[in-house]
């Protein structure tokens, strides 16, 4: 039995103004997986640990994704997967794309690497249907690939890593309050006006430019979301707060981790970004909300192997 362990990474899509397009790579947040490649047809899911999920393949987002990926390989292989959970499921930093994502990039590593990162994404994307009714990819396309990715184009898809600058570092605060994907979909309207639109793409394309250019000063002009954020952060208690306090202590810019509850803040340096999360961290303590609070750098590379 050939078997591999991996690192799962935590991820942060949209990243304001690039809702279901945007995403980075946490590195120091994620889950841990086993996976084995066996002589016996078929996915079996033999161990979840650190969450109450699923053990059913067609239930569970890692079962799901390694069947899309079993489905397009010429060949016979069985898989077994262990998963231990270490991202909180619906905290907004991608957990459900941890698992998807983890599983199918094992298996690839496993098989000796059939597959493309562009397919492996696209197998992910099936847990991420299962999870929240919609195969978005900006959390398993930076899970996959690593640092901050584009997706260009969903039909077909085309994701595009983009450059990722050494000093940016991420502050996530996750209020312990679960916001399902699902639900906070639900609240965003499918119609947005050309104003919004104009200013929205015009972000967009600042924050890719001032990655590119690590101009960090345009990267948190750019850091600016006028559609999904007045919509959902209404679900997070004291966003306006948090979001203000990172900016007053020397963030680049601040937003929804994802779908939330969890909130980000862009950080130059990791000083910043540790003056950052004690800010917010002072704001939380006086709720009656437990919370999580994580500073990572920027994850270059994603899924990677453990020892
Ligand atoms: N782009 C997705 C959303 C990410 O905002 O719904 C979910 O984590």
């Amino acid at each position: 039995m050939k078997s591999i362990k991996v690192f799962a990474p935590a991820t942060v899509a949209n990243l304001s103004c690039g809702f279901d397009v945007l995403g980075c790579c946490l590195d120091n947040v994620g889950d841990e997986m086993v996976i084995s490649l066996t002589s016996t047809p078929g996915v079996k899911i033999t161990k979840i640990e650190g969450a109450d999920l699923p053990l059913e393949t067609h239930k569970n987002v890692a079962g799901v994704a390694t069947e899309a990926l079993l489905d397009k390989y010429n060949g016979d292989t069985g898989v077994e997967i262990e998963i231990y959970k270490k991202i909180k499921a619906g905290s907004g930093i991608g957990s459900s794309a941890a698992s998807s994502a983890g599983a199918v990039w094992a298996i690839n590593n496993l098989l000796g690497n059939p597959f493309t990162a562009q397919e492996l994404i696209q197998f992910a994307m099936e847990g991420e249907k299962l999870a929240s009714g919609n195969a978005h990819a900006d959390n398993v396309a930076p899970a996959i690939m690593g640092g901050f990715t584009l997706v260009r184009s969903y039909t077909p898809l085309d994701v595009i890593k983009l450059n990722s600058p050494e000093d940016l570092f991420m502050t996530v605060i996750h209020p312990q309050i679960e916001v399902k994907t699902s639900d906070s979909r639900s609240v965003i309207k499918h119609k947005v006006t050309l104003n919004k639109a104009i200013e929205q793409w015009g972000n967009v394309g600042g924050l890719v430019a001032g990655l590119y250019t690590e101009d960090y000063d345009l990267i948190g002009r750019s850091l600016n979301d006028v559609i999904i954020e007045p919509l959902r952060s209404i679900l997070i208690p004291e966003f306006d707060t948090i979001k203000n306090a990172a900016i007053t202590n020397g963030a680049l810019g601040s937003g929804i981790s994802g779908s939330g509850p969890s909130v980000f803040a862009l950080s130059k340096g990791i000083d910043t970004a540790t003056k950052v999360a004690k800010a917010i961290e002072d704001i939380y303590s006086k709720t009656e909300i437990s919370f999580d609070i994580h500073i990572s750098k920027i994850n270059p590379d994603g899924v990677r192997v453990l020892n």
